[in-house]
């Protein structure tokens, strides 16, 4: 397939992944929201849980929301699962599409793991199921029953899930799997828990018996874990754009903060939802994302400084050599039919303009080249610094 055609089936997937990602993940806070607020008082029938008034759009919304369920089951009843299914099977084809066709760019560094292609995929794949099948079985144990302990295991696990994978993929491959293994965990909860249940419960209803409650029980407190993830996940998604967090030696670490700071937002909402204002754990989620910020800045590399002049014949080489097979008006890399990002630096103007954008991600960080696949040294790269820094100046 041309690079061209693959760039569109990339957009278009993507496309449609965010599309079906925000319609789901809007689902899930309304409707943590709606439960949160409902009400009930001496007036609420008996086997109702609460109702709710709200105005939107400039209508009136009754909601009312049952123990288990209504005593006649209604002609048309909505379910929410297609923006699930939807987000995961176009993230997963957006996976396959980049991370696994493009597996020697994307997702394997020789440096850490000197992978073939399918063992990359393999390991991958092993990260997806594996995050499912553990989870699921701490659901179904004692640990399942105890909300809180349950949040600190899991978060742990996923952390040294982290540390795992940017160990073995290259970190834009690690940190996008550590995202696909939670939103994994999360569609699974959807299509293995929850609507399994609830169908249960509509066909009890049909055949004229009482559905079991510890079935309805069992799906919200998935939903309730799913709501906790969906920062986390965000944030992963888009870390690729953060060289200063995925390429800092510390990571993992970073990145486990940040979703903790995600969590400890959402856990806010949710309290105040529920009618409790604790405005101290919005202060502790902006606090843990500052200390993240601090950590980083203070254990960031720092490029050598270099004696003497670098000449810019010496720069051009070194750019020529690590850069210009992908970053060129006409790039030989075969995975690129354009300049990534439309970034190229075929001239001297061109490597002078974008001076300091080479800076972040190929002295500050190694991100560039992706997946250090020319062997770029740590020598070039402080070369490469010094004549930046000596051209700011
Ligand atoms: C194997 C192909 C490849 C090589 C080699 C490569 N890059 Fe990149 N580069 C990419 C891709 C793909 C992107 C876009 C993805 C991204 O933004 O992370 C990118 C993005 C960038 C960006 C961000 C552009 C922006 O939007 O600001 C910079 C800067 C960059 N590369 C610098 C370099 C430098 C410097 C080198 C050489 C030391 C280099 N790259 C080598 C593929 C490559």
């Amino acid at each position: 397939m041309g690079a061209d055609i693959l760039a569109w089936l990339n957009l278009g997937v993507r496309w449609l992944h965010v599309i079906a990602g925000i319609a789901w993940i809007g689902s899930s806070f309304y409707f943590m929201w709606l439960d949160a607020r409902l009400k009930a008082d001496e007036t609420t029938p008996k086997g109702v849980q609460g109702d709710l008034w709200a105005v939107h759009g400039g209508g009136f919304y009754h909601k009312r929301k049952y123990l288990l369920a209504p005593p006649d089951l209604p002609e048309e009843l909505h379910w929410f699962k297609w923006e699930a299914y939807t987000t995961w099977l176009s993230g997963s084809a957006l996976l396959a599409l980049i991370y696994y066709l493009g597996a020697q760019t994307y997702l394997i560094d020789a440096s850490k793991m000197d992978l073939a292609p399918w063992q990359a995929i393999a390991i991958g794949l092993g990260f997806l199921a594996g995050g499912w099948i553990l989870y699921d079985a701490l659901c179904r144990s004692p640990l399942g029953q105890r909300l809180k302990l349950f949040g600190v295991v899991w978060f742990l696990i996923l952390t040294a899930a982290a540390w795992a994978l940017s160990h073995i993929f290259s970190n834009r491959g690690a940190f996008i799997h550590l995202g696909a293994l939670i939103g994994t965990v999360m569609v699974a909860n959807v299509f293995l828990v929850i609507i399994p249940n609830q169908k249960k419960i509509v066909a009890a209803m049909l055949a004229g018996e009482t559905p079991d409650p510890a079935l309805g029980k069992r799906g919200k407190m998935r939903s309730v874990h799913n709501n906790y993830m969906t920062l986390p996940v965000l944030f992963l998604m888009v870390s690729n754009h953060y060289p200063m967090v995925i390429d800092h030696p510390l990571n993992w670490l970073l990145v486990a903060g940040i979703g903790l700071s995600g969590v400890t937002i959402r856990h806010f909402f949710n309290r105040r939802n529920a009618g409790f204002s604790e405005p101290m754990i919005l202060a502790g989620g902006v606090l843990i994302f500052l200390l993240v910020m601090m950590l980083a800045l203070a254990t960031r590399p720092k490029p050598a400084d270099i004696a003497g002049v670098v000449p810019f014949t010496e720069v051009r080489a070194i750019v020529q050599k690590h850069c210009v097979a992908c970053h060129s008006a006409r790039p030989t890399n075969p995975g690129f039919a354009t300049a990534p990002n439309g970034v190229a630096y075929d001239t001297p103007a061109e490597i002078r303009r974008y001076a300091p954008r080479i800076y972040e991600r190929a002295v500050a960080t190694d991100s560039m080249p992706l997946g250090n696949e020319t062997g770029m040294t740590k020598l070039e790269r402080d070369r490469l610094g010094a004549w930046i820094r000596a051209q700011a100046k």
